[in-house]
C-alpha cells in the first residue's frame, strides 16, 4: 500500500519546462552558444548553477567566466524565466494533474513537491495548486541535486513515510535515477523524451489506475 506521493513540478505538475527552455536557449545563443532539444534533456532537474555550467562546458567556455559573471548570466536568465511564468495561470495545470490531487486529498495521502526550482512556491502559487502539497522541499537545503536521492529522501520524511512506500513522479532522468536510488516507485511523465528505469510511463497522470496504483 502506497502512503504517500513526491512530485517534481516543472514538466510533472505544469509545462514550465518550455519556459526554462527557452530562457536557456536566449541566455545561451546572447553568449554565441546554441542549444537545442536533445541537449536541453541533460538541463532537466539539474539546479540553475549547475544548468549554467554544463552550457558553458558544452559551448567550450567554460574557462571564460568569472564566478561574478556567471552568476550575472544565471540572473539574467532567471528574469527572463518569471517574465515567461508571469501569464501562468491553473489553466497551464498539465492534463490530469487537478483530478489526481483530488483523488489523493479523498484518500487522505498526503503529497510534496521535490523540485530543484527556486521558483517552486511562487509557481505552485500561480497555478492555485499550493493547497494539495503538505510540504515544498527548499533546494537550499541540499548538498547534492538530483540525480542525488537526497531530495526525495527528504520529501518522503517532510509527508512521513518510508520510501518503499512512496510514489515519485518525474519528467526527467536525473529525476527518475535519483527516484530510484531512493527507493521510490516511479512514475516516468514522457512527452518526446527517453525516460529509462522508471516502473511506469505515462505520457499524462489520468492514464494512471489510482486504486492500482496506491494498493
Ligand atoms: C528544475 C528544472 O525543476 O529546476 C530545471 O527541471 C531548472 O530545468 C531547475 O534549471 C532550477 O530552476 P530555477 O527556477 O531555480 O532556476
Ligand atoms: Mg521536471
Amino acid at each position: 500500500m502506497k502512503k504517500g506521493f513526491v512530485f517534481d513540478l516543472d514538466g510533472v505538475i505544469a509545462d514550465t519546462a518550455k519556459f526554462h527552455y527557452l530562457a536557456w536557449k536566449e541566455l545561451a545563443s546572447s553568449i554565441d552558444i546554441t542549444l537545442d532539444e536533445v541537449f536541453n534533456e541533460e538541463l532537466k532537474g539539474i539546479s540553475r548553477m549547475d544548468s549554467l555550467e554544463k552550457i558553458l562546458a558544452f559551448g567550450g567556455k567554460d574557462k571564460e567566466y568569472s564566478i561574478t559573471e556567471k552568476e550575472c548570466l544565471a540572473t539574467q536568465k532567471n528574469e527572463r524565466y518569471v517574465a515567461l511564468l508571469s501569464n501562468v495561470t491553473q489553466q497551464d495545470v498539465l492534463p490530469g494533474v487537478l483530478s489526481f490531487l483530488e483523488q489523493a486529498r479523498q484518500a487522505n495521502i498526503p503529497c510534496a513537491i521535490a523540485s530543484a526550482s527556486k521558483n517552486a512556491p511562487y509557481i505552485l502559487d500561480k497555478l492555485r495548486v499550493d493547497d494539495y502539497f503538505v510540504h515544498i522541499v527548499n533546494p537550499d537545503t541540499l548538498k547534492k541535486g538530483k540525480p542525488d536521492p537526497e531530495i526525495f529522501i527528504k520529501a518522503a520524511k517532510a509527508i512521513q513515510v518510508l520510501p518503499c512506500e512512496a510514489v515519485g513522479f518525474e519528467d526527467a532522468q536525473a529525476g527518475v535515477d535519483g527516484l530510484k536510488k531512493a527507493g521510490f516507485y516511479t512514475v516516468g511523465i514522457v512527452k518526446n523524451q527517453p525516460l529509462v528505469g522508471a516502473d511506469l510511463l505515462v505520457r499524462q497522470l489520468d492514464e494512471i489506475n489510482f486504486s492500482k496504483l496506491i494498493n
